[in-house]
């Protein structure tokens, strides 16, 4: 099974329900909330990058001028559509490597490791650098080393065992393949960028 495969079984609602997330896990996804509520400013426009169910920017919708979520998992955006209601959001189902968008925005985001899940990794940077013109406005937030301990009890608690670990990755008897980084890769793959750790377990990436 392909990672494409697994989120369409639903992964994403059973990894967000909190009795499935170690405290190592629980705390990292609050980490990346603030760092949003601190970094996202009154009146910008976003886009969010494997948005799933849209939960960052419906956190955020009071403040944005403009928010889209892209997502290719189409059931997702049917649920963040509904959490998301009337004016401000708007949700496209499209591959994160070849968005059909011309618009451009001021910050860019690819959250919660989405992007170590991504194959077309350098596809995904291309199209948030064209979507966002500036420098150091599109952020990744995704896993270093540290978090593998925490991720096999998680992935083990929403029904996919842990079955192969390499340095760059961890794959499940379900089929998900979830990939970790040093900052040392992280900057050979994005080049020009800033790398800062979150919550001991991840990094925020800003290129
Ligand atoms: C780890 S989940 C995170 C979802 C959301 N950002 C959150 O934090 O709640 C990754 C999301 O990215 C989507 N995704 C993965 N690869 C994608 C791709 N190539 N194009 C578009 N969406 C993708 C999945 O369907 C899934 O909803």
């Amino acid at each position: 099974m392909s990672n494409d495969e697994v989120y369409a079984s639903g992964l994403l609602n059973r990894a967000l329900d909190p009795a499935t997330q170690p405290p190592e896990i629980r705390a990292f996804l609050e980490a990346e909330i603030e760092l949003l509520q601190d970094t996202v400013a009154d009146g910008m426009a976003v886009i969010d990058i494997g948005c799933g169910t849209g939960r960052h920017l419906a956190m955020l919708r009071n403040r944005l001028r403009i928010g889209v979520g892209v997502d290719y998992e189409h059931a997702y955006l049917v649920e963040a559509r509904r959490r998301a209601g009337s004016g401000g959001l708007h949700f496209v189902t499209a591959d994160a490597a070849r968005l059909p968008i011309r618009a451009r925005f001021d910050f860019a985001t690819c959250l919660t490791n989405t992007w170590g899940t991504m194959s077309d990794k350098a596809g995904v940077l291309d199209e948030m650098r064209r979507c966002v013109p500036r420098p150091h406005m599109r952020l990744l937030s995704v896993f270093a080393e540290a978090s593998i301990p925490a991720r096999r009890e998680w992935y083990r608690r929403f029904g996919h065992a842990v079955v192969a670990e390499s340095a760059e990755y961890l794959t499940t008897d379900g089929g998900l393949r979830s990939e970790h980084f040093t900052e040392t890769r992280l900057r050979s793959l994005v080049g020009d960028c800033t790398v800062h750790p979150l919550a001991g377990i991840a990094y925020i990436v800003r290129f």
